[in-house]
């Protein structure tokens, strides 16, 4: 048993406190009864309506998905185009842990734990991110360790990263780097690069905390282990 403000907030559908507001307010009915008291606990099976919206089974879920390019992150995209939630199949509501970009493939966690995503995304965590990137020219071992060291973008420095260059094609005079981030800014790994006039041609993030894309093709996905979700878990609670 669960208090209700809870159970609404790890919905999804608001924050706790906004909960509160739509119980005291009497919006919130469990099984068609309204609801106004903070402290009601309810159970799993029970049916919960907040401002005549039934919430979807409540109970949580962890998914991985290896995202595509081409796909808006987000739940909804005023423009119509595909989101990831398009491609995963759920009566749940639940949301991206972060974002890629839409020309960004790569490894993305979503989920109707708010809680989980909340301390995932939050930037005293430090969750590692690693990218692969392809980008323009040679990236000779005096940018690597600038990139390591942090560079300013948007007037703020980056935290310490890790990068290394996997592969240089002469051919194209394209290089691969590898480069792992410890915080999630906007466009953070492009931007990166930028400061040293560095175009990334195609980007890809192929690990997230200890969690990788193995066994998975573009546009697939599968749901977490109860020990990974426990293990993520420890990864931002013991911080
Ligand atoms: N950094 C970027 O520039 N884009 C992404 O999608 C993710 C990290």
């Amino acid at each position: 048993m669960e208090r209700l403000q809870k159970v609404i907030a790890n919905s999804g559908y608001c924050s706790r406190r906004k909960a509160e507001e739509y119980i005291q307010n009497g919006k919130v009915l469990v099984n068609g009864k309204m609801i106004t008291e903070l402290g009601y606990k309810v159970s799993k099976d029970e049916v919960i309506s907040v401002n005549g919206t039934v919430l979807e089974n409540h109970e949580k879920e962890y998914i991985l998905l290896y995202k595509p390019r081409g796909i808006i992150t987000s739940n909804k995209d005023e423009k119509g185009r595909k989101t990831v939630i398009d491609l995963i199949h759920t009566n749940n509501r639940i949301y991206p842990v972060g974002r890629l970009d839409y020309d960004t493939s790569g490894l993305l966690l979503l989920t109707n734990d708010g809680i989980l995503a909340n301390l995932l995304m939050h930037p005293k965590m430090h969750i590692p991110k690693t990218y692969i990137a392809k980008v323009n020219g040679m990236v000779p071992p005096v940018v690597l360790k600038k990139l390591c060291n942090g560079v300013v973008i948007d007037h703020k420095k980056t935290g310490k990263a890790k990068a290394k260059v996997k592969k240089y094609d002469k051919k194209t005079n394209t290089s691969i780097v590898e480069l792992t981030i410890y915080e999630g800014r906007n466009h953070q790994v492009k931007k990166m690069f930028e400061t040293f006039d560095y175009k990334v041609l195609k980007l890809k993030r192929e690990k997230y905390s200890f969690l990788t894309l193995d066994g998975l093709s573009s546009g697939q996905y599968r749901h977490l282990t109860i020990k990974e979700v426990k293990k993520l878990y420890s990864e931002v609670i013991e911080k």
